[in-house]
């Protein structure tokens, strides 16, 4: 008889377990009328995301469920907003509601926990103020040498395979390689203190390999179990060893740099981190997690806006002829190109910002609601989690007409001056804003002007006539570019 009793104790716990976990959540934006897309049991809305991607389906939702609208990320449930006005009071006015990123995937790694991407409340609020006058012009500018070296090397070497005498001064260019190389190498070298050549099959290029393949299947497994996501860095083989070979990495080189004599250090991001702490000082393993933060908010997206730039200056020849134009009056050699000159360039400027509203790097920007609060009439409760459809809005035609096309004029002052200065977000707003957003910029724009000086992006067979992209932790391009460059001087 007792057996039969606990029988049904036990069927009848779990499936009100199911009805709680899986059941409810299907109603939750119904009883706070909020609209949203027929979701799934256990899968929410991911099965659509992983079909059709997930920056599509911002468009599709804001088109189809309006400015406010919800979706579930497996059983939890995200509020997406794209109206300014409401993107404005999120990220600025009213900060102090939302002063933390939302995680879809719980992570446990300390080398990510402390840094600032994901950093909470008062360790957050910490470290954003130790770094920021790291990341200011004047500072920055010792930092860049970094980059003009690993940009110029590039350039030598295109230059070279431009003069071997069986490509008659054109050459077929694998550019996702070449800026896969160079970006990957001016990051370690920055952020790392890591100057030698790192291999595929070496312990450092093993891990970054690891750690950027796997993102994937993190974010599948997030959106299907947030309970077993909090253990999925030892789901996945390899990450968990392999965001320790990055910790040991910036660590040893810690150890060194304070070996030195300061004045003999290089002027790099991680001497700048070291050299950041007069009365607060940073943990070296903040500091860790910093050069870690950097390299994974920085090395892919950097090299994917640069990937997206060289495809969209290359099939718009008009465009490229007056940005050569414009290159060639203010900065006609190496010598001439100071950061001054590269953030005073406008026609460029206006380029650069066009090429990330089409492909923004990260397609999305995510809070966590820390306090009861009414938005334009939208009540948002503690505990809830939002999102700001950065790809969806960068393509709203409502903002941006004729969305799908690359007009760098509408970034002229003009054109700016006339928007609500929420609809474009590639490096967010507010207090939480990309932080490394001068050095990317500085970045993206060295290497275009560095070869723009002396040659020509041509269309070859090779290049493909539309770039496939994916949504991953950032926008990235699913072909491979080849372009081919025309030597031109
Ligand atoms: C181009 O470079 C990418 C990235 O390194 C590589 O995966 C791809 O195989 C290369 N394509 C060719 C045809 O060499
Ligand atoms: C960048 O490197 C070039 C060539 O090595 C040099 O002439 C130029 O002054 C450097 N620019 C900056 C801003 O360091």
């Amino acid at each position: 008889m007792w057996q039969i009793v606990l029988l049904s104790a036990i069927v009848g716990l779990i499936i009100y377990m199911f009805y709680t976990h899986y059941i409810l959540p299907l109603y939750h934006f119904k009883s706070k009328d909020i609209p949203h897309p027929k979701a799934k049991i256990v899968f929410g809305n991911v099965l659509d995301d992983w079909y059709h991607g997930s920056h599509v389906n911002q468009i599709r939702n804001i088109q189809n469920f309006g400015r406010v609208y919800g979706t579930l990320i497996g059983t939890v449930p995200i509020i997406w907003i794209s109206d300014p006005d409401m993107i404005k009071e999120i990220t600025t006015k009213k900060f102090h509601c939302f002063v933390n990123r939302h995680q879809d995937i719980p992570l446990t790694i300390d080398v990510l926990c402390y840094g600032i991407v994901i950093a909470r409340d008062e360790r957050w609020k910490r470290i954003r103020r130790i770094l920021s006058p790291t990341f200011s012009t004047s500072k920055l500018k010792q930092a860049l040498v970094v980059i003009n070296d690993t940009s110029q090397q590039v350039v030598d070497n295109l230059i070279h395979s431009l003069s071997s005498e069986e490509c008659h001064q054109t050459q077929a260019i694998n550019y996702t390689k070449m800026y896969t190389t160079a970006i990957l190498k001016s990051t370690l070298a920055n952020s790392f203190g890591v100057y030698s050549d790192i291999t595929r099959d070496g312990k450092l290029g093993k891990a970054i390999h690891t750690i950027f393949h796997n993102q994937g299947s993190a974010v599948m497994l997030a959106s299907i179990s947030p309970f077993l996501t909090k253990y999925f860095a030892k789901l996945i083989p390899g990450t968990f060893e392999a965001f320790n070979v990055l910790d040991d990495t910036v660590k040893q080189a810690i150890r060194a740099r304070r070996k030195e004599n300061p004045s003999n250090r290089r002027k790099d991001l991680l001497n700048l981190l070291l050299e950041s702490q007069d009365s607060e000082t940073l943990s070296e393993k903040e500091i860790s997690a910093q050069a870690t933060t950097f390299l994974l908010g920085g090395y892919e997206s950097t090299r994917n806006t640069l990937i997206f730039a060289t495809y969209l200056i290359t099939t718009h020849p008009e465009i490229q002829q007056k940005l050569i134009d414009e290159i060639d009056s203010y900065s006609p050699d190496q010598e001439s190109l100071t950061y001054d000159v590269i953030s005073k360039l406008p026609y460029l400027d206006m380029v650069v910002s066009e090429v990330l509203r089409l492909y923004p790097s990260f397609p999305e920007i995510s809070r966590d609601v820390e306090q009861d609060v009414t938005i334009a009439g939208v009540k948002l409760c503690k505990g809830d989690a939002i999102k700001i459809p950065v790809y969806g809005i960068h393509r709203d035609s409502e903002f941006w007409p004729n969305p799908e096309k690359f007009l760098p004029e509408r970034f002229s002052a003009e054109s700016t001056q006339k928007r609500h200065n929420c609809c474009y977000l590639p490096f967010g707003l507010g207090p939480r804003s990309c932080i490394g957003l001068r050095l990317a910029l500085f970045t993206i724009k060295v290497f275009l002007v560095k070869q723009l000086q002396q040659f020509e992006f041509k269309v070859c067979e090779q290049t493909v006539t539309s770039l496939e992209i994916e949504a991953k932790a950032s926008l990235s391009p699913l072909s491979d570019l080849f372009v081919q460059i025309v030597k031109r001087k």
